[in-house]
């Protein structure tokens, strides 16, 4: 269990301790900015009319775009474009959304050798990634490969590549992907939630201001892990209280202890920040939206008022709350920019754009989520426009376009823990909180590998009457 314990410190650490300085080295860039890449292979075209007529297009259409004929900032002997990233490391965001309107929605930039398209086109995005492998590989983080492969581990998801990814990733999809599942989760998850009020109500100042929040908002998803964690080693060592997710990673005969150890750890790394800094974002928009809120709480008190209790069925059913979970993650993806590793050379229909095997692609979430072309009113936050019964059939929100959890069999294996993590803290806050802006505290969102709202979430907490 000591052993276990510093893993666990260790991987933190390791976390926290990326910046974007580390961007100087390309290896270090792919591994922390891009998180993700996958391999690819074959083609489908989008029907989203979106503006994509800034691409540097050659006049003759036949011949195909090649990453050359592309705009970029200007390429340097070994650091390439990277040098472009690190100028406002806490700002990445806006470095990003600054290049798109300097060079276009698919901006040159090289990292070492590799040619890297920056890409902000959702039809482009799109044809990509319906293009990907059966089994996508992609770049592990490289401070925790080094670690894994220091102590001889054998690596979790994030980390494993090929047959090996394959097997583990079939392991856990019906355990943490299938709806009927995450009941068992509800419970844990719910008693979390309680204690979560009970938290904030210690923190808050005079003001209802809870200084730090994105920390304590971190504790609360860190607990959830960390409860799982501990269920994990209950099973191993066969005692009572463990839950069906840790049960059934055990009792599968393919999974070693250290296989399960190092899942479990890299769940820990992919969930806890990702899923914290969401909900931090959540809060910050319903409290400097009053109207939202209101409509919110509505939907929640009447789940509470029906007194059938939470069930998975009951929190899917919750439109207003999912179009919020959902606007929020249009406007600040945690994972701002994701990618994809091109192993074949191809040609896309969408701006005939010619791709080569060992090329580099890098989409733009938080560009494309706000793009003006694209969305109506992109920067405000309107949760309405993902309801299904508002929004037109051509609308961006009903195409791929806001891909917050990724894409394909490489996507977020904790979709729905994290659905469910932000659907049941949201639920609990508005039901014993108004939430209102902090007007002592501006909003400043910050980029420390993720996309976060900073330290400081000009948030309060006031008491419901
Ligand atoms: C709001 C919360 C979250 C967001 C926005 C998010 C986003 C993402 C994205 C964009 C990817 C890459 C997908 C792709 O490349 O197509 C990813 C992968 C991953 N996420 Fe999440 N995530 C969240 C929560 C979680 C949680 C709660 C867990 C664990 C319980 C988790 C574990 C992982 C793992 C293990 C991978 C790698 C999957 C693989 O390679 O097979 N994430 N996530």
């Amino acid at each position: 269990m000591k052993q276990k314990n510093f893993h666990i410190w260790y991987f933190a650490e390791i976390y926290f301790h990326f910046n974007c300085s580390a961007l100087a080295s390309k290896s270090i860039f792919l591994n922390c900015i891009c998180m993700l890449l996958s391999k690819s292979s074959q083609s489908l075209t989008g029907t989203l009319s979106v503006n994509t007529e800034d691409l540097s297009a050659k006049p003759d259409v036949k011949t195909p775009i090649t990453w050359g004929d592309l705009k970029g900032p200007r390429s340097f002997p070994i650091v390439g474009t990277a040098y472009k990233l690190m100028a406002k490391p806490d700002q990445l965001h806006m470095v990003i959304d600054d290049m798109v309107k300097e060079y276009g929605k698919v901006v040159k930039m090289k990292f070492g050798p590799t040619r890297s398209f920056g890409i902000a086109c959702p039809k482009l995005m799109e044809e990509i990634v319906r293009r990907e492998d059966p089994i996508p590989t992609r770049d592990a983080p490289l401070p925790w490969l080094e670690y894994l492969q220091s102590q001889k581990l054998p690596g979790g998801l994030l980390t494993s590549q090929g047959t090996e990814w394959e097997r583990k990733r079939q392991a856990v999809r019906s355990v943490m992907l299938k709806p009927f599942a995450m009941q068992d989760f509800i419970v844990n998850q719910s008693a979390i939630s309680n204690d979560l009020c009970t938290y904030l109500d210690s923190k808050k100042d005079e003001h209802n201001f809870v200084d730090n929040l994105s920390f304590h908002l971190y504790r609360f998803t860190f607990e959830d892990r960390y409860f799982t964690e501990k269920m994990l080693s209950k099973a191993i060592e066969g005692k009572p209280g463990s839950s069906p997710l840790t049960l059934s990673l055990i009792s599968n005969s393919k999974l070693s202890n250290g296989d399960i150890e190092c899942m479990l750890l890299e769940f820990l790394f992919g969930g806890v920040d990702t899923t914290s800094n969401t909900l931090g974002f959540l809060l910050y928009l319903l409290a400097s939206h009053p109207d939202k809120q209101e409509k919110l709480r509505a939907e929640v008190k009447e789940v509470i008022k029906s007194g059938n209790g939470l069930d998975l069925n009951t929190i899917q059913n919750m439109r207003y709350l999912n179009s919020c979970i959902k606007e929020t993650l249009r406007l600040y993806p945690a994972l701002f920019i994701n990618g994809r590793a091109i192993s074949q050379s191809f040609t896309t229909k969408a701006r005939n754009m010619e791709f080569k095997a060992g090329d580099n692609v890098m989409f733009f979430h938080y560009c494309m989520g706000r793009d003006k072309d694209l969305w109506y009113k992109s920067d405000q936050f309107i949760p309405e426009r993902f309801d299904r019964d508002l929004s037109d059939a051509d609308s961006p929100a009903r195409q791929l376009v806001s891909i917050p959890f990724g894409f394909g069999t490489r996507g977020c294996i904790g979709k729905r823990i994290a659905e469910l993590t932000l659907s049941l803290g949201v639920m609990k806050i508005l039901s014993q909180y108004m939430l209102t802006t902090d007007d002592r505290h501006s909003f400043l969102p910050v980029t420390r590998a993720l996309l976060t709202p900073g330290q400081q979430i000009p948030v309060r907490f006031n008491k419901y009457q």
